[in-house]
């Protein structure tokens, strides 16, 4: 398991519908993933660029693929990007595996995104 899988939430997203001066959806899933216990380590970020499909958090590996999740609630998403973030870290090919990824990380994807590296297979000699 990579120790460097880092999970970030965005802390400035507003859920569909919330009036302007509530407070932050963002805001309260960062502290809720800050608070889950977990061994990965969770970085409160301003904005992930999916405010449309807020509130938004991504996952990220060095070497491996990054994911980015969108319209996530509090109650169950905390764990859910723990659990990700441990498939993520495991994995041989650097891809977050769709077996055994939580419900709502398979539902609420909103982008992917190669590693700096990324090579296409038949790229390769
Ligand atoms: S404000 Fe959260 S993704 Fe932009």
């Amino acid at each position: 398991m990579s120790p460097d899988v880092v999970i970030f939430v965005c802390t400035t997203c507003k859920r569909e519908g919330d009036a302007p001066e509530a407070p932050r959806a963002g805001a309260a899933l960062a502290e809720a993933a800050t608070a889950t216990p977990g061994p990965f380590r969770v970085q409160p970020v301003k904005c992930l660029s999916s405010c449309k499909r807020g509130p938004a958090a991504a996952i990220v590996r060095p070497g491996g693929w990054s994911y980015v999740f969108g319209q996530l609630d509090i109650e169950s998403a905390p764990e859910a990007l723990q659990q990700g973030a441990a498939l993520l870290g495991g994995s041989v090919d650097g891809l977050m595996p769709w077996q055994g990824r939580p419900d709502v990380l398979k539902r609420n994807m909103v982008a992917r995104i190669p590693p700096f590296d990324f090579t296409p297979p038949e790229a390769t000699p």
